[in-house]
């Protein structure tokens, strides 16, 4: 059984990506950390209880980032929605956050790590600023977490927000930087694979015709992500699992083929959050990430499938 904190900024593939860890008997799900992202940090905080409530899951939730570490985030809503979730929850209210707790979702992850050390994988599916935070604030934690799997980049296939970068290194290069100048041990899992994950219209009918609550409401929200995909992805037929599939590495290392590179951030404007190969890297001499380049992508899609709902 391998413990994952997952921290997350919910989003629809943010979503299935918990819906995909709570039922998987191989993880044991610690915790979850919400950052701001795909939406304002207390939604991302509302729509991830919210998740875990209707799958009856008493897993904990903290409150993390609001905002990059440098840039200023915006929201347009176009892939997720405005409220993160398809425009199916709406506006957060006073109530969604009674029970926040008033530990930081930074000083819960470096927590966790001091407690469960090598044991701990780290699974990261939003912007890297709460883990920048969390290594800044305690740079021993770079030396005693077991494993950290983020979802993002995109080294061998063009960006997905713009010609070189993937949104959530572009959201806040800064901490991406950051955190692969760390000595963590990254593995990435970037669009090179996550394209290769796709779910389409009739994968999502096949939940509608369950006709559950539960299913029901997330063949609603996946329906916003795939039709934004059909729109702004025409060429991929289906909406791409990311953060699911940062699971399914954490879960299952062999469901990828990596390779070992230094990676760096570009934090110039011309190729702001663009994951490429440090060239000049001397110290440590050694690689800095492995970075996932060929996935399993029938043995994911039937693991995930298996699991969701
Ligand atoms: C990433 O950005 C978000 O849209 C998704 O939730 C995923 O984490 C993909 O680039
Ligand atoms: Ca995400």
């Amino acid at each position: 059984m391998v413990k994952i904190i997952l921290d997350c900024d919910t989003g629809i593939d943010d979503a299935l990506a918990i819906g995909y860890a709570i039922n998987s008997p191989e993880i044991e799900l610690l915790g979850i950390t919400a950052c701001y992202g795909m939406a304002p940090v207390d939604y991302t905080f509302r729509n991830t209880k919210t998740i875990l409530s209707m799958l009856n899951s008493n897993v904990g939730v903290w409150r993390g980032s609001e905002k990059p570490l440098i840039l200023e985030k915006e929201y347009d809503g176009k892939i997720h929605g405005m409220d993160g979730l398809g425009n199916m929850l709406g506006s957060v209210k006073e109530y969604d956050l009674e029970d926040c707790p008033s530990t930081h979702a930074v000083d819960y992850i470096i927590e966790q790590i001091h407690k469960f050390k090598k044991e701990l994988t780290l699974v990261v599916t939003g912007p890297l600023t709460n883990l920048a935070k969390a290594v800044k604030k305690d740079p021993e934690i770079v030396q005693l977490v077991g494993r950290v799997v983020t979802m993002g980049g995109a080294l061998t296939t063009p960006g997905n927000v713009s010609k070189y970068a993937e949104a959530n290194y572009r959201i806040d290069p800064h901490a991406a930087d950051f955190v692969f100048k760390s000595d963590l041990p990254i593995t990435m899992v970037g669009l090179d694979v996550t394209r290769k994950t796709l779910l389409t219209e009739e994968d999502v009918g096949k939940w509608r015709s369950k006709d559950t609550e539960v299913s029901g409401f997330f063949a609603d929200f996946t329906q916003f992500y795939l039709d934004a995909y059909k729109e702004l992805h025409p060429y991929l037929k289906g909406c791409a699992l990311h953060d699911p599939l940062a699971v399914g590495v954490a879960k299952f290392p062999d469901l990828v083929k990596t390779i070992p590179i230094h990676i760096q951030i570009d934090t110039e404007e011309d190729g702001i959050g663009r994951t490429i190969e440090d060239l000049y890297r001397k110290t440590p001499d050694t690689p800095n990430t492995e970075v996932c380049i060929q996935v399993d992508t029938e043995k994911f899609m039937n693991d995930f499938f298996k699991c969701i709902i």
